[in-house]
């Protein structure tokens, strides 16, 4: 894994962006991996400045979020649907057809689990994947103790990930018991994977990611066997290091 050390969350989003730059501007028809949470928050701000300013489009552009919760409908403010659409694509030129994120407000989740498996999967696979880590290590929602043979599937959170997201929420009753994510295998088959981490929260979690053993107890351990994986650190995530 290549750790790319910057300043802070603002340089993090920065390289994070001129690294997607280069992918959409280099492949016909990239096909983007996407993640929310705080973390990516700075990156879909700064591309969409570079959108205004003519330096990308995304008219040919297919994405494909790691996961949503179950139960929330699309428009749910804290739906994952409604956080893309915030966040990034009501502001770019993305065909909406093309911009996938998991539905959890439908009554069959398993089919809804398996058609986007096979949606990603006749895109050719993703060419890109962007992640954030969880304390306890997650990577989508795939929790501690998730097969790394995992592919799209249903997943009942853990308490320490509904109390990190309770900040989005009123309390933490109203954050949602389950989800869908991409499964770890899923997002082990993206051709490149870059790995987003800022603040000191997050220190323990990347020096475990860095140096820890490969186990499932510790999700993103995993990534250390993919060929062409980025970690994007700025100087407080690295401090346990
Ligand atoms: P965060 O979440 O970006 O809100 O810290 C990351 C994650 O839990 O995967």
């Amino acid at each position: 894994m290549n750790v790319l050390k910057v300043k802070n969350y603002d340089e993090m989003s920065e390289k994070a962006c001129s690294i997607l730059l280069d992918k959409i501007n280099s492949v016909p028809h990239p096909v983007l991996g996407l993640a929310t949470g705080s973390t990516p928050e700075g990156l879909y701000k700064k591309l969409i400045e570079e959108y205004r300013s003519g330096e990308v489009s995304f008219k040919d552009t297919t994405t494909f979020n790691l996961d949503e919760y179950i139960g929330l409908s699309m428009d749910h403010p804290n739906s994952y649907h409604h956080y893309m659409k915030d966040h990034l694509f009501q502001h770019i030129d993305i065909d909406m057809e093309k911009a996938h994120v998991p539905n959890g407000d439908v009554t069959d989740v398993q089919s809804e689990c398996k058609d986007y498996e096979k949606i990603i999967h006749e895109n050719g696979n993703i060419d890109i994947q962007i992640l954030g880590i969880g304390t306890n290590g997650h990577i989508g929602f795939n929790e501690p103790g998730t097969p790394f043979t995992s592919r799209t599937h249903i997943v009942n959170l853990a308490e320490s990930t509904r109390q990190a997201n309770a900040r989005f929420f009123g309390s933490i009753e109203d954050v949602p018991t389950r989800a869908i994510t991409m499964g770890i295998e899923t997002i082990r088959e993206s051709k490149e994977i870059i790995v987003l981490v800022s603040g000191e929260k997050k220190a323990e979690a990347l020096s475990r990611f860095i140096n820890g053993d490969v186990s499932e107890s510790f999700p993103a351990s995993i990534l250390q066997k993919h060929n062409n994986v980025t970690i994007v650190a700025d100087e407080a995530a690295l401090s346990k290091l």
